[in-house]
């Protein structure tokens, strides 16, 4: 391992966060010509406009981008750290930012395609003036049917079809706040939702596609509005979009007085307009939930102004829109990635957005690839898992389409080089140009990316800061860490899409991203407040950072974030188990994967039917995402003397991996049993991952701390 610890001087503790971490150094890829003649950014003196001088007032033209009813008096009031406001005294509204202003400038324009995932159902294009419909009939209905009003929070539990654009947008037309969960989560974790929300109304679909099935999933609101009323919140209203007009695709009743068909109830509002309502900057606009490191997830906020106009901002700059772009984003809207990349940037901008509704590889891997010879697709959004499978799976196809890409992103987990590079010359087929884009749900857009046409790509580096963006790299206590060492990224300023607050939570926004590196909480001044992003990373000399992953307790399996103690709650709930730990397992497609371990309570036996239904109740409580790939039932944890579960030890073994010294575990003894019963099983399993690489290893040697 290369835990080279350099001589630092005599009290120079080098803290375990400074690893020098030696891989190849990559080469730079240049942006084809032709790409750059076209950039929106193709003049370096960008840069200067948005030099750390300049900040925040840098930031104004991308509000300038925007429609406002009433311009903003002052561009960032940071009288009150770290809740940063953005563009005070403005007003704006942006469902009017994202679909009046271009249904009056183009109306016959396509503003979304949906593509359903059978391949025998054509693809339906909605015109910005079809849409500017739909979200007012939407919108007349929450209000006028529902009650709805400016500062109500609504939970959508949608999949990926064209009327949860609908449903958010006029949701933001009249200023209520939509949270949206992901419709892959179950209906228990959406329950937990609604009822820190504090939703009266949740919005769901009867089913969708997926893989070729129509799934129910209208059966997961009779859960979640059960789950929410255990926390003592009620829901009034459940609005059941249909997935095919006449028919419904779900075995569970509509529970009478409370269930509603949306097209039946909308039939009263057709025709009706609804004012676009002139929110302050500052007014939230959505939550999205997310996992932190205790179970409780975390609902952030996010504003108006901040939050449109840098989506708006680094959609163009970025993702390169055009008007007449086709645009494609193959993530889900629901995460933050499909609200940002899918659905307010884009449509904030003009151009055409694509929503595919089902898995990439259905029917087959050439699937991305017809959907783009097909509607001429030129900028591609996906994620390295995707990456990673379509890779696997049809290595090939993209060859046989004729489509041309100018533009592609990765996001949501690192990208191995030798991946980056067939996504580039395969998917790309050379004349791409590719920007691996790092940020989170907390941050509303892009964080680390390269511009990109003026700054050349590295695979497997996310590139520099974006305009405006100062990232740096901290070690424990807070001092600069050198190039080529791993550290806490970090960033100095604020940035008009950071989240406002974790809903109802203040205290745990300020400590879980502020309190650690700031050394004055008395401090008005922004540049004592940097925001702690909880991922490793390494600057290289050139400016470009390169992820390495997350430092808390958080797995990130396919791109998405998943808290341990949320998965280990959910297997406490198995009434047999007395202690469970989950842990990330390195994984070819996924990223990661998680393995859990429980031990029992006394006199019950260990098996295959225990190790089932520990996987169920994860499952029930948090969704299909968070299946673990194995549960093993140990006789017993390992320990530290204060009795906590070293983690680490079992990630070690799950990963076969070097255990390290555990001679000062509570019962050490422990270990080779443990690794004995879980290593033979998996090699029987033919479940052998990988060597490591060296920064893999690190992860797993320090997960979970200690
Ligand atoms: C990871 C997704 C490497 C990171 C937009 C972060 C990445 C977490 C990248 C946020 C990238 C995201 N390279 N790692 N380009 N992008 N991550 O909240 O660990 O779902 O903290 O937001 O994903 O995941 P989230």
């Amino acid at each position: 391992m290369a835990e080279s610890q350099e001589p630092q001087g005599p009290e120079a503790q080098v803290s375990e966060a400074q690893i020098a971490v030696h891989w190849r150094e990559e080469e730079y890829y240049p942006p084809p010509p032709k790409f750059v003649e076209q950039a929106n950014a193709k003049d370096p003196a960008i840069f200067e406009r948005f030099t750390e001088d300049k900040f925040p007032g840098c930031f104004n033209e991308y509000a300038d981008l925007l429609t406002w009813d009433q311009p903003w008096h002052t561009t960032l009031d940071s009288s009150n750290p770290p809740f940063w406001k953005w563009f005070v005294g403005g007003k704006l509204n942006a469902s009017y930012n994202c679909v009046d202003r271009h249904a009056q400038a183009s109306p016959d324009k396509t503003a979304i395609i949906f593509v359903p995932e059978l391949e025998s159902d054509d693809h339906v294009k909605i015109s910005y003036q079809e849409l500017l419909r739909q979200v007012n009939e939407f919108a007349a209905m929450l209000r006028d049917s529902l009650g709805l009003k400016t500062g109500d929070r609504v939970t959508l539990h949608m999949p990926m079809v064209p009327e949860l654009p609908v449903t958010m947008l006029a949701c933001a037309r009249l200023g209520v706040i939509h949270s949206e969960v992901f419709g892959g989560f179950s209906g228990t974790a959406c329950g937990h939702r609604i009822a820190d929300s504090g939703s009266r109304i949740l919005i769901t679909m009867d089913g969708y596609y997926r893989a070729g099935q129509l799934a129910d999933h209208k059966v997961k609101a009779d859960e979640a509005v059960a789950a929410a009323r255990q926390e003592g919140q009620e829901v009034d209203k459940v609005l059941v979009w249909r997935r095919r007009a006449g028919q419904y695709a779900s075995q569970a009743p509509m529970a009478e007085g409370r269930d509603v068909f949306v097209d039946e109830l909308l039939s009263g509002h057709s025709g009706k307009t609804v004012e676009p309502v002139s929110m302050p900057a500052e007014a939230p606009l959505f939550l999205m939930y997310t996992s932190g490191t205790t179970g409780r997830p975390k609902g952030c906020v996010h504003s108006t102004g901040g939050y449109m106009s840098y989506v708006a901002g680094t959609s163009k700059y970025y993702q390169d829109i055009h008007p007449d772009d086709m645009y494609w984003c193959m993530a889900d809207i629901g995460w933050i990635t499909g609200h940002s990349y899918i659905v307010y940037g884009p449509l904030a901008l003009g151009t055409t957005t694509v929503i595919y509704e089902g898995v990439p590889n259905y029917p087959d891997g050439g699937r991305p690839w017809r959907i783009a010879e097909k509607l001429g697709v030129n900028i591609f959004h996906t994620s390295p898992t995707a990456i990673r499978m379509l890779r696997k799976v049809g290595p090939e196809e993209p060859k046989k389409y004729d489509y041309r890409f100018k533009h592609m992103t990765t996001v949501g987990e690192p990208i191995e080089p030798e991946v980056w590079r067939w996504y580039h010359s395969e998917v790309g087929k050379g004349e791409a140009a590719i920007v691996d884009t790092w940020w989170q749900t907390e941050n509303g857009g892009f964080l680390g990316s390269t511009l990109p046409a003026l700054q050349p790509m590295k695979p497997g580096s996310c590139g520099p800061g974006v305009l405006g963006v100062y990232p740096v790299i901290y070690d424990e206590d807070g001092n600069e860490i050198p190039d080529g060492r791993a550290g806490n990224i970090c960033i100095r300023n604020p940035w008009p899409g950071i989240f406002q607050t974790i809903w109802g939570q203040p205290d745990r926004f300020v400590d879980t991203y502020y309190a650690k590196y700031n050394k004055d909480s008395g401090s008005k001044d922004w540049r004592d407040w940097p925001y702690f992003a909880g991922d490793g990373a390494v600057r290289a000399a050139d400016g470009y950072f390169r992820i390495l992953g997350r430092v808390d307790d958080v797995i990130n399996v396919a791109g998405h974030r998943l808290g341990t103690k949320e998965i280990e709650s959910a297997a406490m709930i198995v009434p047999e188990v007395a202690e469970a730990a989950a842990v990330p397992v390195i994984d070819d497609i996924r990223g990661r994967v998680v393995e859990v371990y429980v031990s029992l309570k006394p006199g019950f036996v260990p098996g295959k039917e225990m190790e089932g239904k520990v996987s169920k109740a994860i499952e029930a409580e948090i969704g299909k995402i968070a299946r673990p790939k194995n549960v093993w039932i140990v006789p017993d944890m390992p320990k530290t003397r204060s009795g906590k579960i070293m983690r680490r030890v079992i990630a070690s073994i799950s990963n076969f991996a070097d255990v390290g010294d555990v001679t000062t575990l509570a019962n050490p003894e422990i270990v080779d049993d443990i690794r004995h019963h879980v290593q033979s099983a998996k090699v029987a399993r033919d479940d052998v991952p990988r060597d490591l690489t060296e920064v893999e290893f690190e992860e797993i040697k320090k997960f979970g701390g200690e």
